[in-house]
């Protein structure tokens, strides 16, 4: 790939990665900071991931993103972990201290956060919050929301010994447990999904009298159209249902932070991508 080295040079390294939209998000903040970068996709073969990064930096690259299937290798890779790396044991963004270590971080956590938070002007703490699924997507956000200080975060996932294990990874940081799904008991001021089952159009088994009409529910999926757990929100009377959108401009935006000291703005970008988005149904 054929670099201009006077540019500070970020990549997002994944496989696939040609659906990525990293590089139009940076490259947006970028614009709307005044900074200088140079961010680009980057497909790497699976077994050439720890490479790559060594030869990125070495070259005098500033920072990666890190997206499927390579955020656990990034963290096993790192000589620094942030808190949140820590706890998700999988990292989406590095780049090397002034001590020349390798540093990982996770955004991913805080990007959702963000979102809820900031662009959607609701509240984590002190509520009653219900996250669907166990897998990495889950692991890597549990940090930031329990930061949060929510009343209580109840794990329910479709094979419940995952929940399990991944909620005593966390009763450290907050009231955490882990419910079958069977045996979950409303309402909940959020349920947040981050399962995968949305992606295939499927639905985790729910049963009913989870919301109130006060209830907010958030897929951490985005797609054109209502996601099936957002469908399924609305159908039962939740107060709003949102999709990760938010959440993948956030996220990039905490990445751009880490880098560059700027938290760039993120509303022009985030409605630009959802109007991108419409275009497509
Ligand atoms: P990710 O990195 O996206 O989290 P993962 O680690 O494979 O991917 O985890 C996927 C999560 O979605 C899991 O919690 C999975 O449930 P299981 O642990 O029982 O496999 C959940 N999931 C995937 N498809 C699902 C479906 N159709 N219904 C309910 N849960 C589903």
């Amino acid at each position: 790939m054929a670099v201009d080295t006077a540019i500070d040079q970020y990549r997002v390294l994944g496989n696939p990665i040609h659906q990525s939209k990293s590089p139009n998000i940076h490259s947006a903040f970028a614009e709307a900071t005044g900074q200088h970068i140079n961010y680009q996709a980057q497909l790497v073969a699976e077994d050439a991931f720890e490479a790559t990064v060594k030869a990125f930096f070495e070259s005098g690259g500033k920072g990666l993103n890190v997206t499927v299937p390579f955020k656990q290798r990034a963290f096993a890779m790192a000589q620094i972990l942030s808190p949140a790396a820590q706890k998700a044991e999988a990292a989406n963004t590095l780049y090397v201290n002034p001590q020349g270590q390798l540093v990982a971080d996770n955004t991913d956590g805080m990007g959702l956060v963000r979102d809820i938070c900031h662009n959607l002007g609701g509240e984590l703490k002190a509520q009653r919050i219900l996250v669907l699924g166990a897998g990495g997507a889950v692991r890597g956000v549990l940090q930031p929301i329990l930061a949060q200080r929510p009343a209580q975060v109840v794990i329910a996932n479709r094979t419940h010994s995952k929940a399990l294990d991944l909620a005593a990874s966390f009763t450290d940081l907050g009231l955490i447990e882990a419910v079958p799904m069977a045996q979950l008991q409303g309402p909940f001021d959020w349920i947040i999904n981050g399962t995968s089952a949305s992606l295939a159009g499927d639905l985790p088994p729910l049963p009913a009298g989870l919301l109130t009409n006060t209830s907010r529910c958030y897929d951490m999926m985005y797609s054109a159209q209502t996601t099936v757990f957002n469908a399924w929100a609305l159908g039962q009377g939740a107060a709003a249902a949102d999709d990760g959108l938010g959440m993948l401009v956030e996220q990039a935006a905490q990445s751009f932070n880490l880098w560059r000291s700027v938290l760039p703005p993120t509303a022009e970008i985030l409605l630009a991508l959802r109007s991108e988005l419409r275009k497509q149904i």
